[in-house]
């Protein structure tokens, strides 16, 4: 259990943009299927995560693909139909995994002495009735880019099971109980545990209650706050370091002022930086004549 003392599972109790609906949500829980359940230890035992497991706005399960072998080796992994290199994982274990998993109540997680021998039925025939409201999602290279907008997609279900790939691939099969395939970018790492772990992150910190102030992500970049836009320069004390002193407006007490000036902050910040952002933004009138004056001229 990630931040309780038995097992896999945290406790039960414990532009391109979209609003989501964060007023709302219930707890979310996730299931993540890997075979290499002690990377998600750190990062999921700190900070937002560890205080959200701690509130109860998520739980999290983690299922070792290995535990749902039978055979004597407990083997994974097997060499490609038609040659060439790496090693591919086999279809049994992970759907065996997903299936038994997702048939049960969300929190439910094997036992530890039932790891390999004492497996609940299941047919390697006959696809089990997965919960139609629980997105299986696949971190794949192949999958569809992540971006705010899927992770406020993905705020929306209250159980999210995250398949993590390894070696050079899954067997394709495994595609039958698939249901959303993400990738982090057009870039390969070595599993998709690390995409998993940020698919919770993100997923996380849009929650209620999840970040320790009260508009949340709402004011993150990318997100509906910014009305798409990246947020700009922040300071904090001391006033000045390395010769460099904070903009004077930001402690003139003038609130109308520091909203304007943070809000031309974050249009200079994306014009520089991402530009292509532009045409996705939601942006006044206001806006738009300041971004004209810094040079911004909008592309159809
Ligand atoms: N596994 C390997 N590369 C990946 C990527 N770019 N995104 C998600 N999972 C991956």
């Amino acid at each position: 259990m990630i931040g309780s003392d038995s097992g896999e599972c945290a406790p039960d109790a414990g532009g391109d943009f979209v609003e989501t609906q964060i007023d709302t949500l219930q707890p979310i829980h996730f299931d993540i299927f890997t075979l290499f359940p002690t990377m998600f230890a750190g990062p999921l035992d700190e900070s937002i995560i560890r205080r959200a497991l701690d509130k109860a706005l998520i739980s999290i399960c983690l299922h070792n693909i290995r535990d749902f072998t039978t055979d004597r080796h407990h083997i994974c992994d097997d060499t490609p139909y038609g040659g060439g290199g790496g090693m591919i994982m086999k279809p049994e274990p992970i759907v065996r995994a997903v299936e038994t998993v997702l048939t049960r109540p969300a929190g439910w997680s094997l036992a530890p002495d039932d790891v390999y021998v004492n497996l609940p039925p299941w047919s390697p025939e006959t696809p089990a009735v997965l919960p139609a409201a629980t997105p299986v999602i696949l971190l794949t290279p192949q999958g569809r880019p992540l971006t705010q907008t899927v992770v406020a997609g993905l705020v929306q279900s209250r159980r999210l099971a995250l398949i993590c790939g390894r070696y050079e691939g899954i067997d394709e099969r495994v595609r039958q109980i698939v249901t959303d395939e993400i990738s982090l970018g057009d870039y390969v790492i070595s599993g998709g545990e690390l995409a998993a772990m940020i698919i919770v992150d993100a997923v996380t910190r849009q929650l209620p209650g999840a970040l320790g102030y009260a508009l949340g992500a709402h004011q993150d970049s990318h997100s509906p706050g910014l009305d798409g836009l990246l947020e700009g320069p922040q300071y904090t004390r001391p006033p000045l370091f390395r010769n460099q002193a904070i903009p004077p407006v930001l402690i003139s007490g003038h609130h109308a002022n520091v909203n304007r000036w943070r809000r031309e902050q974050a249009l200079l910040e994306t014009l520089a930086k991402r530009p292509e952002l532009l045409m996705r933004a939601t942006l006044s009138p206001k806006d738009l004549a300041f971004l004209d004056a810094h040079g911004w001229t909008p592309v159809a």
